[in-house]
């Protein structure tokens, strides 16, 4: 039986239920989190945590407990549903009120926290890499808060999926990807340079960005944080997608073109295994 974390109860997933009248339900007044879980060990869980409160703030949503509250419920669930290859969903919304626009007087913010077993891509689907398309940035201007309102993510992957491809990368009027539905966007270009779009209000702050970053400067890589364009991307050496469940990810085509050989590449691999080194030394994890 699946066990679900909902405000105060381990619940069995099919009696686990929210409010009509939350606002995440009625507003997509909510953010969250996506973690994963290997080996019974959860990593960057204090990033994530991090990255929440900077969510919860942005909203001015009440943070629902402590920190090590959390780190209790999500431990909980995921010992609960025998999860130790995984990954932990998250959701906190600015809780149940009549609907009406303005934020309720006293709001209890409602907490949900879920798990699932899923594994890392696996070395197959890494050789077999993704295809991406491309489509405009229809999002709004803070894409940079990890709202639940995630309508023009879904679309896009839609839009993806129908077009054979996996995943869609937003492009902003300048031309410049912003990042995919749910993933970074990173290209590597002739003299061996990694890029990818610069922190602000326009990207998600991968948590997975930062730590790929992180390993590349460590491993003597050219990393540069700026933007870059679909042609620039089309005729890069390599690209690659990075997040929780995708971990690094080798783009081989993009808008139905091939990048480089259309095989993954040498510097995608390396970043991969730098991360999957990473993971297994346990660097972040708790
Ligand atoms: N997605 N950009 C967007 C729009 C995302 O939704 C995500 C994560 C990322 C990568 O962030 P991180 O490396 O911290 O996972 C970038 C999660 C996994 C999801 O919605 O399922």
């Amino acid at each position: 039986m699946h066990i679900a974390y909902v405000n105060g109860r381990y619940l069995a997933r099919d009696r686990a239920a929210v409010n009509v009248e939350d606002r995440g339900y009625q507003f997509a007044d909510g953010v969250y989190e996506v973690i994963a879980a290997q080996g019974g060990r959860l990593i960057d869980l204090e990033r994530h945590f991090d990255r929440l409160d900077r969510s919860l703030a942005a909203l001015d949503i009440v943070r629902p407990c402590e920190r090590a509250a959390l780190r209790v419920i999500v431990r909980e669930v995921l010992r609960r549903n025998r999860i130790r290859d995984g990954i932990v969903y998250m959701q906190v919304t600015r809780g149940v009120a009549r609907r009406n626009h303005a934020f309720p007087a006293a709001a209890v913010p409602a907490l949900v926290v879920t798990a699932a077993r899923k594994q890392p891509p696996s070395q197959a689907a890494v050789e077999r890499g993704v295809k991406v398309i491309t489509v405009p940035e229809t999002r709004w201007k803070r894409p940079d808060i990890k709202s639940v309102a995630l309508l023009p993510n879904v679309l896009a992957k839609q839009q993806a999926m129908a077009a054979g491809a996996e995943e869609a990368w937003f492009v902003d009027e300048a031309g410049r990807v912003t990042e995919g539905s749910s993933t970074n966007a990173w290209i590597v270009t002739g003299p061996a340079e990694v890029v990818t779009r610069p922190l602000g209000r326009d990207i998600l702050a991968g948590i997975t960005r930062d730590v790929v970053l992180e390993t590349a400067r460590e491993s003597n890589i050219r990393v540069v944080e700026r933007s870059f364009t679909v042609d620039e991307a089309k005729g890069a050496r390599e690209a690659f997608i990075t997040s929780t469940t995708s971990w690094v990810l080798p783009v081989v085509a993009i808008d139905g073109a091939p990048v480089g050989d259309g095989r993954p590449g040498p510097v995608t691999r390396l970043l991969l295994d730098a991360y999957r080194r990473r993971v297994a030394g346990d660097a972040g994890s708790s």
